[in-house]
């Protein structure tokens, strides 16, 4: 399969804003056939329950207990499940819009699928996705939230607080104060002032890695797919490291299957 050209573009105003309020919107950042088609392999994946047993599928919001349904089921990693993803619109619009907006040395630095059931999709409560990453290090990075159907306000479209890009990052802890959940919350911050941003299919988001942001839960009765590419510079060694003691007090059973996974191919000799 030959790889696709990007066919869209930010306009300045778009790339002023983006820098301006450390979020942007944008109505269109691929077409609605392989919005089509993306939804079917989405599916597939959850269905599947790919990556789980190393780790890279867990429910980001609860305990992720074996026998209880996920409220808010996250993948890491799609691709790693179906190569199919690697040659599509919405990655090579996704990165040229990411030079667009940070540069040419920009890089693909991960990707995710966050799934909210209908009805009982948790939310997901307000953070910085910096404070999930290496305390050691400082980033200059974007996500590109692409949602595979409308994502509304009932639904769990995103939200953002404008201008938090400019924050440090702050305090955070695991939902509920439970270390055995993954997800992060900000211990404080004034919703009131929170930007929403209902999408239609093939829309998408870009936030910064400081950006707080925000989903609510799933009220509506058919799923929300959410499809996550992050890009960004080199990430530069801090020279006083940040102490992200909220991610050293989690134990997680994601993280138990995949030590777990490690090990045993390790003893495979891989
Ligand atoms: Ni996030």
């Amino acid at each position: 399969m030959t790889k696709p050209e990007p066919n869209l573009f930010l306009t300045e105003e778009q790339t002023a804003f983006f820098h301006r309020e450390g979020y942007l919107p944008i109505n269109v950042i691929t077409s609605q056939e392989e919005v089509a088609r993306l939804r079917i392999i989405y599916d597939r994946l959850f269905q599947q329950r790919a990556g789980r047993e190393v780790g890279d599928q867990f429910d980001l919001a609860g305990t992720d207990e074996e026998d209880r349904e996920a409220i808010l089921p996250q993948i890491l990693e799609p691709v790693k499940y179906a190569p199919e993803l690697e040659s599509i619109q919405f990655r090579v619009n996704a990165a040229s819009m990411a030079q667009q907006l940070l540069g040419p040395a920009v890089r693909p630095l991960g990707e995710h699928a966050i799934f909210k059931p209908a009805r009982i999709g948790a939310q997901t409560p307000w953070h910085q996705d910096e404070a999930y990453w290496d305390e050691n290090f400082d980033y200059t990075s974007l996500s590109i939230w692409m949602p595979l159907q409308e994502a509304t306000a009932e639904n769990g479209c995103m939200q953002f607080i404008p201008g938090s890009h400019k924050l440090e990052v702050l305090p955070h802890h695991t939902i509920n104060y439970d270390p055995r959940i993954h997800g992060l919350e900000v211990d404080e911050v004034d919703p009131s002032r929170s930007a929403i941003c209902p999408l239609p299919p093939g829309g998408a988001t870009f936030h910064q890695s400081r950006t707080l942001h925000y989903t609510g839960p799933n009220l509506s009765d058919s799923p929300r797919r959410a499809y996550i590419l992050i890009f960004g510079l080199e990430p530069k060694p801090r020279k006083v490291p940040n102490d992200y003691y909220w991610n050293k007090q989690k134990r997680t059973p994601s993280e138990e299957r995949r030590r777990a996974a490690q090990k045993k191919a390790d003893s495979k000799g891989f």
